[in-house]
């Protein structure tokens, strides 16, 4: 082995190395709803299929061209829905697979968010199917700098690439570099998601 240290603990190294509940082929798996979802950033895809019977998710599987830490978390997260109400499955949280798996380096948690898009598509695409499409919970974005078009989303995107101050935030997304107004409430989005994901 080399000198490096890894940075994952054990829980992540296993599910990276033997994750649970992979997909083969959907064709045969025939889901009753299926998410797509992708990190344009990364390039990484990742495909989220369940099977609901009675409201409850009775299987979960998956497919990815993710890292380490996108399989691990995915893997987590597909052990975790199973068994469970498909209302409480929507609600689940990154930080809260993050928090099942032991941690993840900071610089990875935008990765573990790909699982959690990709179920959350999967349960849209459920609803969808089942006449239930008013549970659907979009997230709507909200622009915080006119002048530049750059919303909530595209912060939380930021901030889950790394950004922690105002001067790498305008850099990344261009906000505040015409009038300047955007300035406080793009602090006060970003610290909330800064709150959110890492603290
Ligand atoms: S509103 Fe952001 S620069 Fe003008």
């Amino acid at each position: 082995m080399s000198g490096h240290k890894w940075l994952y603990n054990e829980n992540v190294k296993d599910h990276f190395m033997n994750p649970r509940n992979i997909l083969d082929k959907i064709e045969e798996y025939k889901p009753d709803g299926e998410g797509l979802t992708g990190n344009v950033q990364c390039g990484d895809e990742m495909l989220f299929v369940i099977k609901v019977t009675d409201g409850i998710i009775t299987d979960a599987k998956w497919k990815t061209f993710g890292c380490a830490s996108a399989i691990a978390s995915t893997s987590k997260l597909s052990e975790m829905v199973i068994g469970m109400k498909i209302e409480d499955a929507y609600k689940i949280s990154p930080q809260e697979v993050v928090k099942a798996l032991g941690g993840l380096p900071d610089k990875k948690i935008h990765c573990s968010v790909l699982g959690d898009k990709a179920l959350r598509a999967a349960i849209d695409d459920y609803y969808k199917k089942n006449n239930m499409a008013d549970k659907i919970q979009e997230k709507k974005a909200m622009v915080i700098c006119n002048c530049m078009n750059v919303t909530d989303h595209d912060i939380e995107d930021a901030v889950l690439e790394g950004v922690r101050d105002y001067d790498k935030l305008q850099e990344m997304t261009k906000l505040g570099t015409v009038c300047g107004g955007c300035k406080d409430e793009a602090i006060t989005v970003m610290n909330e998601y800064i709150k959110k994901y890492f603290e």
